[in-house]
């Protein structure tokens, strides 16, 4: 909902539990008034004629106040616009117009020949707060340093905590917390793609729990580069600004007649603490971001840690009548069945199928797969390209390089320059040509390398190739994906290098980590679950002892309570499975897939963390629940504690399907569920339904 003063200078848009307020003032400066609990229009107004503090002249009151700070003029905070012309420096805009509809308000400024318009949108039934900025230019050419899409502002208060979700390959998204200091802390990624060491999400809270108080969020919709700075102002004031790219040296060229507009970076009041704010989050994700949310993930096989590079059809074939008895869904061919992919060395850039590995093309193995039941993927990397190629030697000049300077090979491998139209050709053609040529439903997407060499000779504006690689990659996203309406997508990067809003929206799930140990797994689910949902979050059991990471032996009940968290897969080489471990797996995958509905849609409520020796997870939707626990280790014999449920209604009775046994919901609520667990790495699923 969007309310607007009659003097058409304050605005409130509202969700269903908050607000967020802005006015102009006579000067043109747009300020900040609220972010947080509902309130009316003369709310707003109130707040809109509260004058400002009386700084000058080593402080700008206009710090930390503003709605989207420009360079120059009386500011000393970090610009979210700056942009460099023959003649020009800063921004003085004077403000044209505003324009409202359905959810969105537009205010449009400008700045002799740029026009700069702030968008704001509150999704119908969420207080998801998104905003972005469109640039348009009409004058003499300019440079776009830097245009962040929007800087939030905090209100004042004590003591604010950042969390964050940090990482690197292989131990992506682990909560931190810490007490936000005066200065700004940056987060971000140079790398090109969204990067393993952080996802593009903040929250700022003073003192909430899981279940309790004040939490803001922001999470940026962007694949490459990028930045998100949070700022504590001299005056303690807290302000977040994010964008595309990670410095300032430079987004774009904008000629006359050119447009930029920023990805979106979308803000969260919550006033439920972190569960809270995540379980908003999720909702809004599967309701405005995820493409077709409604629709539950299959249960997936992926071939890589059972045959690496090693694939033959026939091999895959024996894989797919393992994986179909045991209940697989969709069965995904990982790494090596193209071109000359024998190991990492070469074949990159050739998508056509190897003819040692697959003589008749790959739809012998899909038509097989199919007639098994199941769907049939297949992994690729189309953003890259190994040296030792048909491609590369046809065209050495489509890669990112300086001239003069050394490619550099990182996994034997070099970067395609996608800003090039000729190779986003190249690669619709093959792309399109691949999935019109086999049976395919599910492409898995990869990306193994950030760039290094990011030059591109001949173009007189090189440094558009980090923006333009990226809008490249989303176009082609969206027109494979309006060519093939059937086929899905998941995003990858080495496990869950490239996971934000922006590629969530044009792709059905995402690999989150290349380790499938299942209990590292769980603190990497958990700060998963801080900002996506579960029906994005592809997890695999794979084999034990762990194979990729750190050879720790584990049950396959636990291995599959941990998998069971997110979108079920199974990673290990069930040619190696007894039929014992076989006929278990089976009882594993055909529970998944009675608890799938709440799991993908449900919500999600996090009972414990898992630092502690005992972790779980709870999803409600409707009349059912279930619960998912783990326990690490037991010590010195001491009985596990319950778990006390949340979102149920206490005035209910609930019975648990694993024992029979009926609770009270005001029971389960305030004292807890006995999980019968025990030992080292023991694991549960607990199913209750309302009676
Ligand atoms: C990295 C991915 O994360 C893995 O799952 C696998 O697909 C390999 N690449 C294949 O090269």
């Amino acid at each position: 909902m969007l309310e607007i003063a009659e003097n058409g200078c304050t605005w409130v848009l509202s969700g269903p539990n908050s607000s967020y307020a802005l006015h102009l003032t006579s000067d043109d400066e747009l300020l900040h008034l609220h972010w947080g609990p509902r309130i009316a229009l003369a709310d707003a107004e109130a707040l809109a004629v509260r004058p400002l503090p009386d700084y000058w002249p080593f402080e700008s009151p206009l710090d930390g106040r503003e709605e989207y700070p420009v360079e120059g003029g009386p500011r000393f905070v970090r610009p979210a616009l700056s942009v460099r012309g023959e003649e020009r420096r800063g921004t003085e805009w004077v403000f044209e117009a505003y324009s409202a509809e359905d959810d969105e308000l537009r205010l449009r400024f400008r700045d002799g020949g740029l026009a700069i318009t702030l968008h704001y949108r509150v999704r119908s039934g969420t207080d998801v707060v998104e905003r972005w900025v469109t640039l348009h230019n009409e004058g003499p050419a300019l440079e776009l340093l830097r245009a962040d899409s929007a800087v939030w502002t905090l209100p004042d208060r004590e003591g604010w905590r950042l969390s964050q979700l940090h990482g690197r390959w292989a131990a992506e998204s682990r909560l931190a917390r810490s007490p936000l200091a005066y200065g700004e802390k940056v987060i971000g990624s140079r790398r090109g793609h969204t990067g393993h060491q952080h996802l593009p999400w903040v929250a700022l809270d003073t003192d909430a729990t899981e279940e309790r108080g004040e939490v803001y969020g922001c999470a940026l919709g962007w694949s490459g580069s990028w930045r998100i700075a949070v700022a504590q102002l001299p005056d303690a004031r807290v302000q977040i600004t994010g964008g595309a790219g990670h410095d300032d040296s430079g987004l774009l060229r904008l000629a006359a007649g050119e447009s930029f507009a920023s990805p979106v970076f979308a803000g969260l009041w919550s006033e439920g603490g972190f569960g809270g704010a995540s379980r908003a989050w999720h909702a809004y994700q599967r309701a405005y971001v995820i493409p077709d949310a409604d629709r539950d993930r299959p249960v997936l096989f992926n071939s890589w840690e059972a045959t690496e590079f090693d694939i033959s059809e026939e091999q895959q074939g024996v894989l797919a009548r393992r994986a179909a008895a045991i209940g697989v869904e969709l069965f995904v061919v990982d790494d090596g069945w193209f071109g000359a992919r024998t190991s990492d060395r070469a074949g990159l850039g050739d998508w056509t199928p190897n003819p040692d590995r697959f003589p008749g093309g790959l739809k012998p193995l899909g038509d097989y797969v199919h007639a098994l039941g199941m769907q049939f993927g297949i992994w690729v990397e189309p953003e890259m390209v190994n040296p030792d190629s048909e491609l590369y030697r046809e065209h050495p000049d489509w890669v990112q390089y300086q001239p003069g300077r050394k490619r550099t090979e990182l996994r034997n491998q070099l970067v395609l320059n996608l800003a090039r139209e000729d190779v986003q050709e190249y690669l619709w053609e093959q792309l399109h040509g691949l999935l019109s040529s086999a049976p395919i439903d599910y492409v898995k997407w990869d990306f193994n390398r950030c760039f290094t060499d990011a030059g591109w000779p001949g173009e007189p504006y090189p440094q558009r190739l980090w923006v333009d690689h990226v809008h490249a990659l989303y176009r082609l996203l969206d027109r494979l994906r309006a060519a093939h309406p059937g086929v899905a997508f998941e995003s990858c990067s080495g496990g869950g290098g490239r996971i934000d809003l922006g590629v969530m929206s044009r792709t059905d799930q995402v690999w989150t980590s290349d380790n499938t140990d299942p209990l590292d797994r769980l603190a990497i689910q958990h700060g998963f679950s801080q900002i996506h949902p579960a029906r994005a979050m592809a997890a695999w059991v794979t084999d034990s002892p762990n194979t990729q990471l750190n050879g720790r032996i584990s049950s396959l009940r636990f291995r599959f309570v941990s998998a069971m968290a997110g979108v079920l897969g199974v990673g290990g080489d069930l040619a190696e499975w007894t039929e014992e471990e076989l006929e278990e797996a089976r009882g594993w995958v055909e529970l998944y897939k009675e608890i799938r509905p709440l799991v993908q849609r449900g919500d999600l409520y996090r009972l414990r963390a898992p630092e502690g020796g005992l972790s779980a997870v709870q999803y409600v939707l409707g009349d059912e629940t279930v619960v998912l626990a783990w326990l690490q280790a037991q010590h010195f014999g001491e009985p596990v504690p319950a778990l006390r449920l949340r979102g149920l209604d206490p005035t209910a009775s609930y019975e648990c399907r694993e024992t029979g046994e009926v609770h009270r919901g005001v029971v389960l609520l305030h004292h807890g569920l006995r999980t019968g667990l025990r030992g080292d790495l023991d694991a549960a699923v607990l199913r209750l339904r309302r009676i």
